[in-house]
């Protein structure tokens, strides 16, 4: 069976779900999600809050997660943001919004003190906040190729780091890192995430044999092309030659965000109670098929490095 759960292409809830799984399966669990406000992360905190998980969204922007009223009239400290609040509404769960960037260890040290202090408990670590853009490797500035490190993978492990502190390392947990399979066959300019995704792949491994006898489990979930989400605007490029090349692949289609969102729930939950250290990939087989775009390379040549 390979048909997909319908979605939509926005940061909105979906307007009807069927459960697969158990609706109790996350039942009055807390989930901190980073980068929880769009694309696949929002997703997951949807899916989540609809198995009865509460959540805490935390990115850098809160305004752009502030509802036009919110904006216009009202001061930041009421509970008005938008992606919370469609959260909230669609599920009747708690979703917690909070600004954080993950390059700032005392940013994440308060958002975590904030969680803790609202919900008393975190079960469940998502990281996925990224930053990702097409460039190649000849064109790549110092900066550029660190930025993408910093947030991928010392973002990582800046918030592993503080969620075992404050809580983990107590009650135990479960963390699900959202990577990429981008290095596995060293996909043309994407040196700087392809680089940055393998090294948390392995710090999901480091991390699960260290934190282990904690009874913390740790995963890696790998998406392939997801439709609806910044990565797929940003990377996919023109429609028709992303078509050529989805349709090239085993599934011949696109995922969508709740399949991923699917995938995240069965690793953070009991049902992968024995599963850890593992990646698990999510991309219909793409990675196995999919063309890597040196041809690419040509279009940015032009580009100069600035180092
Ligand atoms: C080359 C670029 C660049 C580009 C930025 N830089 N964009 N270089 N091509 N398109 C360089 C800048 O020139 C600068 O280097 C350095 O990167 C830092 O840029 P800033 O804009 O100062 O960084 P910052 O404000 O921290 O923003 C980070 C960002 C941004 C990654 C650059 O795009 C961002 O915030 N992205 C978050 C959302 C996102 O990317 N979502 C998609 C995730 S998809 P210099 O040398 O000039 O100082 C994904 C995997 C998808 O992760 C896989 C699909 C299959
Ligand atoms: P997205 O909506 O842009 O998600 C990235 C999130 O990270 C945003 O909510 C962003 O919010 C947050 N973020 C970025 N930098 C941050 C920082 N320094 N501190 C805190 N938060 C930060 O893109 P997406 O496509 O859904 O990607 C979600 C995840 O899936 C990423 O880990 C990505 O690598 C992975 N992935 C995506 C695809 C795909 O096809 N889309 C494929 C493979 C893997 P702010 O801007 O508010 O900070």
């Amino acid at each position: 069976m390979a048909q997909p759960p319908p979605d939509v292409e926005g940061d909105d809830c979906l307007p009807a779900y069927r459960h697969l799984f158990c609706p109790d399966l996350l039942r009055d669990k807390v989930a901190f999600i980073t980068g929880g406000g769009s694309g696949i992360g929002f997703r997951i905190a949807e899916i989540f809050m609809r198995h009865g998980c509460h959540t805490v969204i935390a990115s850098r922007s809160l305004p752009r997660v502030l509802t036009a009223e919110a904006a216009g009239l009202l001061s930041a400290s009421l509970p008005g943001f938008q992606a919370a609040r469609k959260l909230a509404g669609a599920t009747g769960r708690r979703c917690l919004p909070l600004s954080m960037d993950v390059r700032a260890p005392p940013a994440i040290v308060a958002a975590v003190d904030q969680a803790l202090k609202e919900f008393g408990r975190i079960d469940i670590l998502i990281n996925c906040a990224a930053g990702n853009f097409l460039c190649p490797a000849g064109a790549l500035s110092f900066n550029a190729f660190k930025t993408v490190m910093d947030i991928d993978t010392s973002g990582t492990f800046n918030v592993s780091r503080v969620l075992y502190e404050k809580f983990f390392r107590d009650h135990g947990g479960v963390i699900v890192n959202i990577t990429a399979t981008l290095g596995n066959r060293g996909q043309a300019l994407q040196v700087h995430a392809g680089s940055a995704k393998a090294a948390v792949d392995a710090m999901t491994r480091h991390l699960a044999v260290e934190w282990g006898p904690q009874n913390i489990r740790v995963n890696s979930l790998a998406p392939g092309p997801i439709s609806g989400t910044e990565g797929l605007r940003r990377l996919g490029g023109p429609q028709a030659s992303l078509s050529t090349r989805v349709t090239a692949s085993p599934l011949q289609r696109l995922g969508n965000k709740t399949e991923i969102a699917h995938s995240v729930l069965y690793l953070a939950s009991p049902l992968a109670s024995y599963v850890t250290g593992a990646v698990l990939v999510a991309d219909g087989g793409a990675w196995l098929t999919f063309p890597n775009d040196v041809k690419g390379l040509a279009d940015f040549a032009s580009f100069s490095a600035k180092l």
